[in-house]
């Protein structure tokens, strides 16, 4: 039995040994989503007191700077060098590591000044080994199911979760099985699960019925299920909270917006800043607001139902990664944003994309789901929740290149409907011509070529103005 960590349910705070957790990690008592605590994690002073002493706070930061000019594989992690606060493998050196962590902070002035405020930073999770922040909680996860001794691994994925799952299983030499809606995600993630050898399933149904479906499969086999229920995920996808504040030398930034899908990536982050708090290693913790697409927005809906009820949506975005209408862990996210402070906002398929083109034009870019972050920061600072001095993280969740579908078809003119369009303000209208750029197909003439640029060179400048100033053209 583990010494270091037990399970807690969320719900009903019954508390379990860390491996007696059922199949589907669902509290037999009130089916609540687990989480995992340690003897110094908040309210949990009955656990037996850890044989791991655990550093002061300025030991610890020093700890995990020295950390950085190690050779160890488990140093060079970007969760792993934070394992102090991730006590769950017994053995630290076998841990399933792909590198992953070590993301970049960029600065992005012309975002900021579109959204309105003085400082904003993104926090590319998509610069992770498999491209999203994925990897985080599946280096995590996947090496307790190596330490349990499973031969197989499984999950229901809108395409980045298979990706990552895939990847770790395969450097660890475990067989996975990946469910995904069939035409549902896109080629970039559904060509990764293939390529690191995983058995693809495509389902004709979304991924709420994909989930259904791997339920009973993981009653039925000895299978550990790698979806974010499993609260090993979250333990590596706190760590990014522990990563920020030490690039911004222990500074705490006043708001960190994060997309919203299943709704575990928030509550990770949340209980990463929370346990920081706890231990004394910051001095207050961040507000923490979802953004979801307008078209999967339960949580949007919860927040603002004056009976706080959750129903689920039949989901539909072109944002596919967040394309879930029944989110498992919505309790444990409104329970993040009661405690921390925050809102839940909802983007259109409009929004999405002209905020997604804004992130791209700053040469950072990401994928449709991460944009949402933006789009929703503009109405938080329109709506006065986000005031303009405030300190802005945007949490961007993958890669620009997950989805160059989207990407093309939005330069070329061909993603939003007419309807979807006519939804944008003169405003926005002007910024969606200054930022398409469509390849030009020319003759492969000297004068045609030089003609056609001289053209394009002089409009570029005023159309660059438009597009980061918010002037129309
Ligand atoms: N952003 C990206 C790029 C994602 O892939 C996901 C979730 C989210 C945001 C939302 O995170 O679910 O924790 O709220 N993707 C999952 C998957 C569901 O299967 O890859 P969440």
């Amino acid at each position: 039995m583990s010494a270091t960590h037990q399970l807690r349910c969320t719900n009903c705070n019954t508390r379990i040994a860390a491996e007696s957790a059922s199949s589907n990690f669902r509290c037999p008592e009130c089916s609540g989503l687990y989480e995992v605590i340690y003897p110094w994690s908040p309210g949990a002073s009955e656990m037996p007191a850890s044989p791991v002493r655990l550093p002061n706070p300025g030991g610890m930061r020093h700890l995990w700077q020295e950390r950085k000019t190690s050779t160890l594989p488990v140093d060079q992690s970007g969760v792993w060098r934070f394992r102090e606060l991730l006590p769950i493998v017994r053995n630290v050196d076998r841990v399933v590591t792909l590198f992953e962590g070590n993301t970049p902070l960029y600065e992005m002035p012309r975002c900021a000044e579109i959204a309105g405020v003085d400082w904003l930073l993104a926090k590319h999770q998509g610069m992770n080994p498999t491209g999203s922040f994925k990897d985080t909680g599946m280096t995590a996860a996947l090496s307790v199911a190596v330490e349990r001794g499973f031969q197989w691994v499984a999950c229901a994925s809108t395409g980045n979760t298979s990706a990552a799952m895939a990847a770790y299983a395969a450097r660890a030499g475990l067989r996975s099985i990946v469910f995904i809606p069939e035409g549902k995600i896109a080629w970039g993630k559904l060509s990764q699960s293939m390529d690191y050898g995983a058995m693809t399933v495509q389902l004709k149904t979304d991924f709420d019925g994909c989930v259904r479906l791997l339920l009973e499969l993981v009653k039925r086999f000895p299978i550990y299920l790698l979806n974010s229920v499993n609260p090993y995920r979250l333990e590596g996808q706190k760590t990014p909270a522990m990563e920020l504040c030490e690039q911004l030398e222990w500074q705490v930034p006043e708001h960190i917006v994060v997309p919203g899908g299943n709704l575990a990536n928030s509550s990770a982050l949340g209980k990463g800043f929370q346990e920081m708090k706890h231990l004394g290693l910051i001095a207050r913790v961040p507000k923490i607001s979802i953004i979801q697409a307008q078209g999967a927005n339960p949580l949007y809906r919860w927040f603002n139902d004056t009976n706080h009820e959750m129903l689920p949506v039949k989901a539909e975005t072109r944002a596919t990664a967040i394309r879930i209408g029944n989110p498992a862990s919505w309790k444990k996210a409104a329970r993040v944003i009661e405690e921390m402070g925050g809102w839940c906002e909802q983007a259109t398929e409009q929004e999405i994309a002209l905020a997604k083109a804004e992130i791209g034009a700053e040469g950072v870019g990401c994928e449709p789901a991460s944009a949402v972050t933006l789009a929703g920061l503009k109405k938080l600072v329109a709506q006065g929740r986000v005031h303009s001095g405030e300190r802005v993280v945007l949490i961007l969740t993958g890669h620009t290149l997950k989805d160059p579908q989207y990407t093309i078809d939005y330069h070329r003119g061909a993603l939003l409907t007419d309807a979807e369009a006519a939804g944008a303000t003169d405003l926005e209208r002007s910024r969606h011509e200054a930022l398409r750029k469509p390849p030009l197909v020319l003759e492969a003439d000297e004068a045609v070529v030089l003609k056609a640029l001289e053209e394009r060179m002089a409009t570029s400048d005023a159309s660059m103005a438009a597009a980061t100033s918010g002037t129309p053209a």
